[in-house]
This record gives C-alpha cells, structure tokens and sequence, in this order.
C-alpha cells in the first residue's frame, strides 16, 4: 500500500463529490468511501502492510483524508438542503398582499347597502343601534305590543310557529319591549331587523322581508317629531327635500295610529310607474306609543310619552333601486345583484 493510493482515493472522492445531485447520490458516495466495507476502511486494513518508517505520515493521511471527505459529505448535504428550499418556494405559489383587490368579484345585496345608509342616517341624528331575536316569544310579539289573544291584529300577520310554543318573529315590534326596558324613558332606538310571514309569494309579498323600526320616548313628544326625524331620514336618502303625508291608521301599538306616505321621489308627485300615478309612496305606519305598550315596558304613561315606526325595508330598498320585484332580494340571483356596487 503506497501513498499514492491515497491520494488516487482522494481524487476519486472528489470527482464523485462533484457529481451528486440528491441525497441518495450523496448517501451512496459516503458509503462508498465510509461505509464499514468503503474504501477508507479498506487502506485502514492495510495500515499492517505499511513500511515502519512510513506508517506514521501514512496514518496522518488517511486520517486528514476520512476527515476531509466526512466534512465534504455534511457540506453537500446542507447545499442540497438548500437548493430544494429553493426549488420548493420558486414552484409555490405566493400570495401577494400587496396586490389591488378585484372589487369586482362580487357586490353587497342592495338591502344590506340602504340599510347601513339608514342606520348611519339615524346614528347620525343621535339614535342607537338596536337588534332583536328572530325566534320569540308570544308575549314579546304580541302581547307586549297590546295585541292580546283573539285580537284580529293577529290574522293580519300569518305566524310561523314553532314547536315549542315561540315563534319566528313577524315585526320588529316584537323588540319593542325589550327595548323599553333596557333603556327607559327618554331614548332614541332603532332596531333594524328580519320578520317572517306565512304569506303567498307574488312580486310584493315575501314570507322573509326586513323591517327597520324606530321608538323615540320623552317628555312633550309629538306627531311633529315624528314627521321632522323621516323627513330627515329621507332627505339624507334621496338627497333632497321630500314631503310626506299623514294617513289615518289603525295599529294596536300606536294610539292615534298612521300611515305614512312619501312624494314619490322619482316623478315629484306627477305620476309615474314606481308610485303607480299616485305621486304618493306608502313609507311607514307609525304613530304615538299606545299607553299600555309603554306600562308594560316599564314606563309611566302619565309622565313620558312618544312616537314608534315600522319602515318596510325591503320597499324602501325597491323604491331605492328601482326594482320592481321584493323576491330578487332573496334570490341571490347574481345577474340582478351584481348590479348593484358597494356604493349607490
Ligand atoms: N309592526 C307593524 C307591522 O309589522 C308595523 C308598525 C306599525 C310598527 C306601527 C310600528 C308602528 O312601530 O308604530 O305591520
């Protein structure tokens, strides 16, 4: 065993080094050289044959040698660590953040727009945001609203009812008395809301439809208050001046009752397709908190009085963009909605 055959192993070392591409390559390089039966093992068992007087350069060799190829092998093994990092992260795809958002992959149902432009309306005039519970019970539905058992108000509002005795809510009046009792006398609350009726579909009618309803409780309220707070709201919606009209009505809850009609906004009270020539747009039934709604919330009829309203959302919403069927804003259907953009 000579010398040169260490450096003949060295050589072939390093041409084998240089060709491996993976770890398998690689693990086979190291036993080749390593491995118990690899080629430094088998100078090793030649060490007896070596001349006396070489064995020790011969032993310092081929010791230098086993470490320089042990060094070369993690080397490599990190280097092909890294290349398949590398690799992995140029073949994913990354999610730039940075980039502008397609905003036109999708749009807010028409309802859910007007319904925060009211909201932010009524907040603005110093309202609070109130929500309610769609399934209730029949005492806040009905009969905390002064419409007790047997009273014909009831067949006017065709109920789902529930097994165990509640029901999905029909008016958003059904938060009325909760709401009384939370926030006492002198409070302005509006609580937007989603009301169910076991009603016959047509292009007016649905049995899910929304409702945005309104108490204001004070001392010296009036009809006046009422009047001014929606023609404020619709003033701020439509951006101009629109004047409204008292009806009267009949509502267990509201004592005198009212409905409310708005100049259509669209023709100015000319005549036109969406008021049906009338000029006029029902808006809202309304009227002055009936006494007995306010005992049962709590509150002294004798002392604070005030004035509630019912907007039917889902027509504001369809005077709003003139659509001329309550059923698409169920629907989903994305050829109507999708015309509709976050800001109207
Ligand atoms: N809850 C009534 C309905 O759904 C609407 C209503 C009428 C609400 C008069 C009111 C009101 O607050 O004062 O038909």
């Amino acid at each position: 065993m000579e010398l040169n055959n260490i450096i003949e192993t060295e050589n072939s070392f390093d041409a084998d080094a240089k060709a491996v591409s993976n770890l398998q390559e690689l693990e086979n390089v190291r036993l080749k050289y390593l491995g118990k039966k690899g080629l430094i093992a088998d100078i090793m068992t030649k060490f007896r044959e070596v001349p006396a007087e070489q064995k020790r350069e011969f032993g310092q060799k081929v010791n230098a040698l086993k470490s320089k190829i042990e060094n070369a092998i993690e080397e490599i093994k990190l280097d092909l660590a890294k290349k398949q990092i590398e690799e992995e992260i140029k073949n994913t795809k990354m999610f730039d953040y940075s980039l502008p958002v397609d905003t036109n992959t999708g749009s807010l149902n028409p309802r859910t727009i007007i319904q925060k432009q009211v909201v932010d309306i009524f907040k603005d005039m110093g309202f609070v945001i109130e929500d309610g519970c769609e399934i209730e019970t029949e005492y806040n539905n009905f009969e905390s609203v002064n419409v007790p058992k047997n009273h014909p108000a009831r067949d006017m509002q065709d109920t789902f009812w529930l097994s165990n005795g509640q029901l999905l809510k029909t008016q958003t009046s059904a938060a009325q008395n909760r709401i009384l009792r939370d926030y006492g006398p002198v409070c302005k609350v509006i609580f937007p809301g989603r009301v169910f009726r076991n009603e016959a579909l047509d292009a007016r009618h649905e049995n899910t439809f929304f409702q945005l309803e309104g108490v204001v409780v004070g001392k010296n309220i009036t009809v006046a208050n009422l009047i001014y707070f929606e023609k404020a709201m619709l003033k701020a919606l439509f951006k101009k001046d629109i004047e409204v009209r008292l009806r009267p009505g009949f509502f267990p809850f509201t004592e005198p009752s009212y409905e409310m009609d708005a100049r259509c906004p669209f023709c100015s009270g000319r005549g036109c397709h969406t008021c049906g020539n009338s000029g006029w747009i029902e808006l809202c039934p309304c009227g002055m908190i009936h006494p007995n709604v306010l005992k049962m919330g709590g509150i002294n009829p004798d002392e604070y009085n005030g004035f509630a309203f019912g907007l039917g959302f889902d027509r504001l919403v369809m005077i709003r963009t003139n659509l001329d069927d309550i059923r698409y804003l169920n629907s989903n259907n994305l050829k109507v909605m999708s015309q509709f953009k976050t800001k109207m």
